[in-house]
C-alpha cells in the first residue's frame, strides 16, 4: 500500500554530514522524496512535535537536543512507507540498533540518535502539521 511518512535528520546527523548518505538510502530503497526542508526547531515547535513524550523524564533533554542545530526533514512516499522506514532507521538506542540500519551503522547515542521517523499515520499527520505548516 502506497503511504507517506516523515523522517528528520537530527542535529547530530546534519553536523556529521550524513544527510546525503541518509537521503541516498531512502532513494535507493525505492522511496520518492516529496518534500525536503532544512530548518532549526524553535522550543515551541519541539514541544509540540514531541508532545507525546512531555511527561517523560528525558523530555527536557529531548527538546534541548532537537533545537540545538539545523535539521533536515523529508516527506517520502512508497510501499508500506511507515513501517519500512522504522525498520530502516533501527532501534531508538543507537548502540542497540542492528547493523545495516541507519542508527546501527552511524551512531551510538540515544538523544543523538541521528534520525527520527513517524511511528504511525496519526503521528505523521501531527508531525507534518508542525514541520511543514
Ligand atoms: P525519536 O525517534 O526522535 O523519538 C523520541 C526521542 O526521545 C527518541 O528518538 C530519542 O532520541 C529520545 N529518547 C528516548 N529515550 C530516551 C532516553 N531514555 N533518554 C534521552 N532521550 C531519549
Amino acid at each position: 500500500m502506497t503511504e507517506q511518512t516523515l523522517f528528520i535528520v537530527k542535529p547530530d546527523g546534519v553536523e556529521r554530514k550524513l544527510v546525503g548518505d541518509i537521503i541516498s538510502k531512502f532513494e535507493h530503497k525505492g522511496f520518492s522524496i516529496l518534500k525536503l526542508k532544512m530548518f532549526t526547531f524553535t522550543k515551541q515547535m519541539a514541544e509540540e512535535f514531541y508532545a507525546a513524550h512531555n511527561t517523560k523524564p528525558f523530555f527536557g533533554e529531548l527538546v534541548s537536543f532537537i533545537t540545538s542545530g539545523n535539521v533536515v526533514a523529508a516527506i517520502v512516499e512508497g510501499n508500506n512507507a511507515i513501517a519500512t522506514t522504522r525498520l530502516m532507521i533501527g532501534s531508538t538506542k543507537s548502540f542497540d540498533a542492528a547493523p545495516g540500519t541507519i542508527r546501527g551503522d552511524f551512531g551510538l547515542g540515544i538523544s543523538d540518535n541521528i534520525i527520527h521517523a513517524s511511528d504511525s499515520k496519526e503521528s505523521f499527520e501531527k508531525e507534518i502539521a508542525v514541520v511543514f505548516k
